[in-house]
């Protein structure tokens, strides 16, 4: 659905006082994401002229995120209200015939919310349409005032409220469609409040005076209308975020133990019958294939999962791929840049980074792979060790295919080990490998025939004569 004759603006210029954080408000996240980027893939599909946002506090860290997003910016500085704001993107907002408000800290809303709220507003010819919601809790809200059923009076906000009008528990959302004509001179009608702050609310009971009619439409879902004012707020925020997360997931086929112990960022996606047991965490924008299980206690990063992949419990892993049928774990850790091929096992207490493994092969145990780029169908040992840097830099490591590295073997990187090569347990390598050599690294081993038998007799005669020393005192 286009609306060019439709401009959103989308409130964000806030510091968010009530967070106490260093961080802009719009700028925490739920969901996995800022706060800002929800509104504003939420505005997208209303196809508006124009999105602006209005900045200011942390304005530079705010515009790259809105940016890439294709959101211009405007500047309010400093950040003297709600109407203020608005003022401030008088310019950018032109000669657009609708003006859509929206605040940059209610993230649960949907784009089909705020279609219909255009829609709505389009068709009742008024001059502003108010999306509110019916709380059960609406203390920290704005209040709304009702004139006649459906047109509105008044918003009042909470610290002007009167005792009977605590009472209310219809609320402002903050969400608004105005008729463009009519906000412009009603918004400069608005006086300063004794904060200096011009207040969007005001503008409506200025428009309602004049005999202007504002509507109002209630939201279906009153969590959409959820404003992140306080820690707490950005919890139950997150909290809604992520069941809506997992009952899509689920309704795609995807099994989930325990629902209320998995996290699951917006962006994540998973195939069909893949299965997630609890307590995982699935972040960034990490994608799995079908049929994979993904087991508890994990937490995968922005990582790339083929198709009827097993991580085994408690791994932690990002920015990698692992193709078709892996599997991992437990307790492994895969750092950036690491792609297993397909069929690879990688077992417990293995830490992989920057390293390419080849189809169906296997490191099964305590093992440090860095830098390193390894054939298909090689055996990697217990406890071996890519020594990828030297103090001051990193360097690589290829081995071939159908290699044998030995338990307990340290790789001195840069190395080459060759197709079909060998390499002994427990060597030093530090030089290159050529194919089908054994390499081995370490001192030949000595036997000394009876050296054990000799000793414990040494030692039992040591223990003797000093026990009749003590006798002979005694
Ligand atoms: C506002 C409404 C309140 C409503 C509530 C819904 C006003 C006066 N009050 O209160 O009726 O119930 O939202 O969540 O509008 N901002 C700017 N520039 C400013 C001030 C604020 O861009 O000068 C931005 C903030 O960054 C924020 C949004 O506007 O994203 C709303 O401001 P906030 O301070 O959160 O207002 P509330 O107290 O929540
Ligand atoms: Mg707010």
């Amino acid at each position: 659905m286009a609306n060019k004759d439709l401009v959103v603006v989308i409130l964000a210029a806030g510091k968010g006082t009530r967070l106490k954080s260093s961080l802009a408000k719009v700028l925490h996240a739920a969901g996995g994401r800022p706060l800002i980027e929800h509104v504003v893939r939420a505005c997208e599909p209303l196809g508006a002229k124009r999105t602006i946002a209005v900045i200011g506090y942390q304005a530079d860290k705010v515009a790259e995120v809105c940016e890439p997003l294709d959101v211009a910016t405007v500047l309010q500085q400093p950040q003297n209200g709600t109407g203020h704001a608005l003022l401030v993107a008088r310019r950018a907002i032109g000669n657009a015939k609708y003006v859509m408000v929206v605040p940059g800290d209610a993230p649960l809303v949907r784009s089909q919310t705020l279609r219909n709220l255009v829609v709505r507003h389009k068709k009742g010819s008024a001059a502003a349409t108010i999306l509110t919601a019916v709380l059960a809790d609406p203390s920290g809200y704005g209040r709304i005032l009702r004139k006649s059923g459906d047109t509105v009076a008044a918003i009042v906000e909470e610290p002007q409220l009167t005792p009977e009008q605590r009472e209310l528990n219809e609320i402002n959302s903050s969400m608004y469609c105005f008729t463009a004509a009519k906000l412009w001179p009603a918004l400069a009608e608005v006086k300063p409040s004794q904060h200096r702050e011009i207040y969007l609310t005001d503008a409506i009971s200025i428009l309602s005076a004049k005999g202007e009619a504002v509507m109002a439409e209630i939201a279906v879902d009153p969590r959409e209308t959820l404003g992140c004012n306080t820690r707490a707020d950005l919890a139950s925020v997150d909290h809604a975020f992520r069941e809506w997360k997992r009952e899509a997931l689920m309704n795609e086929g995807v099994s989930i133990q325990l629902p209320d112990t998995v996290v699951i960022d917006s962006d994540v996606t998973a195939g069909q019958d893949t299965i997630i047991e609890a307590n995982v965490q699935l972040l960034g924008k990490t994608k799995i294939g079908k049929g994979c299980v993904i087991k508890t206690g994990s937490v995968l990063h922005d990582m790339l999962l083929g198709d009827a992949v097993t991580v085994e419990p408690y791994c932690v892993m990002a920015q990698s791929r692992l193709d078709e049928d892996v599997i991992v774990g437990p307790f492994a850790r895969l750092r950036p840049a690491t792609h297993l091929k397909r069929g690879v096992r990688i077992g417990n207490f293995m830490e992989l980074k920057k390293s390419v493994v080849g189809e169906g092969t296997k490191a099964m145990h305590l093992s440090y792979l860095g830098n390193a780029k390894i054939g298909a169908k090689t055996n990697i040992g217990a406890g071996t060790i890519t020594c990828n840097y030297d103090g001051f830099q990193k360097y690589p490591t290829s081995i071939g295919n159908k290699v044998f590295i030995g338990s307990d073997s340290s790789l001195v990187a840069p190395l080459r080990i060759g197709d079909g090569a060998y390499i002994a347990a427990g060597s030093a390598i530090t030089q290159n490998v050529p194919a089908d050599s054994l390499g081995i690294g370490r001192s030949r081993q000595v036997n000394k025939a009876g050296w054990a038998a000799k000793k414990r007799r040494e030692a039992a005669s040591a223990a003797n004569g000093s026990n009749k020393k003590t006798k002979k005192r005694g």
